[in-house]
């Protein structure tokens, strides 16, 4: 294995902060989800490409939950680290916190994996350097990594089957205990 096009967690790591605004508020007078997705997003950009020297697009998120509101006035923090490599992608893991700044209470609203693809000039997947894990944590979500990545190809055969049509009487079997009505002859 060439080692020498290898960087360590390290090397890209930042933490993002951000004052949430009224601007940033929904009808709820709380922090719109959007608002946090597309932090995310940004930080996912800034570890992806600093880490790849090159641009980097989203492939994927898996996946958000949003775990407490976020009120206007908090200070939110998004500290990430690249946990896993591919040959053109990259997994960066994301752990949002969110403090009031007058209590300093903290609490976790969110932890989500961006996974991103470095791209060359012509817009094609291009080779992104190797991780060096220098301690046990980084070592755990690297194979973290790993897992879910074949627990998602076996999991892909599953949600297939859902996607089969079924006869009219099936559904109807399926949805009788359901909340909704059927309401065509
Ligand atoms: C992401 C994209 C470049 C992948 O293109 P592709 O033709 O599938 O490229 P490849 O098959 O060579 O895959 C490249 C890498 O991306 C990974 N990948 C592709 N789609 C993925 C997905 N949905 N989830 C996770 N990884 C994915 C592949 O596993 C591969 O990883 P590896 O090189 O580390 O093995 C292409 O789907 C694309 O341009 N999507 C639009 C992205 C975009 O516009 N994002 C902004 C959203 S608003």
């Amino acid at each position: 294995m060439d080692t020498t096009n290898f960087r360590t967690v390290q090397h890209s790591k930042t933490v993002i902060t951000e004052l949430m605004i009224p601007s940033y508020a929904n009808f709820g007078g709380k922090i719109h989800g959007g608002i946090l997705l597309s932090l995310m997003d940004k930080v996912a950009y800034v570890f992806a490409a600093k880490h790849a020297g090159t641009y980097c697009i989203t492939a994927s998120i898996d996946h958000v939950d949003f775990l407490a509101p976020v009120e206007v006035g908090e200070l939110v923090s998004l500290r990430a680290s690249v946990n896993y490599v591919g040959t053109s992608s990259l997994v960066i893991g994301i752990r949002i916190t969110s403090e009031n700044i007058k209590t300093q209470v903290m609490k976790h609203t969110n932890t989500s994996y961006f996974t991103m693809v470095a791209m060359d000039e012509n817009h094609k997947p291009t080779h992104v350097p190797g991780l060096i894990l220098e301690n046990k944590d980084e070592i755990r979500r690297f194979a973290e990594v790993l897992r879910k990545k074949e627990f998602k190809k076996q999991n892909k055969a599953h949600l297939k089957q859902i996607k089969t049509p079924l006869e009219l009487e099936s559904y109807k079997h399926l949805l009788e205990k359901e909340r909704c009505l059927i309401n065509f002859a």
